[in-house]
């Protein structure tokens, strides 16, 4: 199988980029690990890393950049860009919708404030859910086939599952119990609660690095297009509404905030990633005014769910490349 590394290049750009890792690091103490999911709570909260890669193949890579971690609520986007590109965006609406709720991720409560009991948007744990019910497959490891194959169009390899952190969110997942429960009671579960529950916690356990997500930004950057192939990986309307969702939704109760003071397409999860697609802008001829995919690692996070370190680091970024897509 072929795997290929962007090139690392050593310019002005990456020793800013060194510079802002090394100034964002140490607010890391004013986050922490996420600890109701056991195994998370032993990554070092030390470490930040990024890569920021280019069209070219290009990119910068700074700090922990290469340390292995797992998706989490990241993998709501790629699981909402497979399951569209199989049953088509309509099909998937009738189960969830794009609205942003200001609730926490795992919230509980608009499933009954609101009827029906559709899940708010597919960024959040009952949303997402509900997308994983979607997938094709008789159980739970047939259900994250698309995801994987999905990613490997795009990262050409197969990430692999962290078993130990997997195990970890399956033994613990009582909250995401009840929110599958409740969905499935309400005729929103296109599957088998525990089936499309595993799947789901095992789509949070897929291992990737900072690198990885610098590589689906970029290709959401794209439209979908992956700029090495050549190959269109993901219909381009999926990608325009999932970096609205993105947007809206991406980083919880935190993504007005993000929206209005970052301003760009930004996904988090609870290991600390953070995913950023930025579209090619033609208003500069500044750093990737070609658009460029951002991957953050950074695991102490604050109580939303955000990498600390890593979403001042994003900040500090956009405002001084002038990437913010407003
Ligand atoms: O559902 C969960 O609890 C996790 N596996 C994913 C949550 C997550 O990343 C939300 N984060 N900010």
């Amino acid at each position: 199988m072929k795997d290929y590394s962007l090139t690392q290049v050593e310019c002005e750009w990456t020793q800013q980029l060194n510079r802002w890792v090394e100034t964002f690091r140490p607010y890391s103490t004013e986050g922490k690990c996420a600890t109701y999911i056991p195994a998370l709570a032993e990554a070092n909260p030390e470490h930040l890393g990024i890569c920021v890669a280019s069209e070219g193949g290009q990119a910068l890579k700074a700090g922990e950049w290469n340390v292995p971690f797992t998706m989490q609520s990241i993998s709501k986007a790629i699981s909402f860009m497979a399951a569209c590109s199989i049953h088509g965006i309509e099909q998937v609406m009738e189960r969830v919708d794009v609205e942003p709720t200001g609730d926490a991720f795992n919230s509980i409560v608009r499933l009954e404030a609101h009827k029906p009991g559709k899940p708010f948007n597919p960024m959040i744990n009952a949303g997402a859910i509900t997308v994983t019910s979607l997938l094709p497959g008789k159980n739970a490891i047939e259900k994250l086939e698309p995801v994987i194959d999905l990613l490997e169009d795009i990262l050409d390899y197969r990430p692999p599952l962290n078993e130990s952190v997997f195990k970890s969110e399956w033994e613990t997942a009582y909250l995401n119990r009840s929110l599958a429960y409740y969905l499935k009671q309400n005729g929103v579960l296109a599957s088998p609660v525990e089936e499309a529950l595993e799947a789901y916690s095992r789509q949070c356990s897929i291992q990737i690095t900072a690198e990885d997500l610098a590589k689906i930004g970029l290709v959401l950057a794209n439209d979908g297009l992956h700029p090495y192939k050549g190959t269109q990986v993901v219909p381009r309307k999926i990608t325009k509404i999932t970096k609205a969702l993105m947007l809206t939704c991406g980083t919880y109760n935190a993504s007005g905030r993000l929206a209005a003071f970052v301003g760009v397409p930004t996904k988090s999860g609870v290991a600390g990633g953070i995913l950023s697609a930025i579209p090619p802008r033609g208003r500069n001829n500044g750093p990737f005014s070609h658009g460029c995919g951002i991957g953050i690692y950074g695991p102490a996070i604050d109580e939303v769910g955000n990498s600390v370190s890593g979403i001042l680091l994003l900040k500090e970024m956009v405002e001084q490349w002038d990437l913010n897509i407003f």
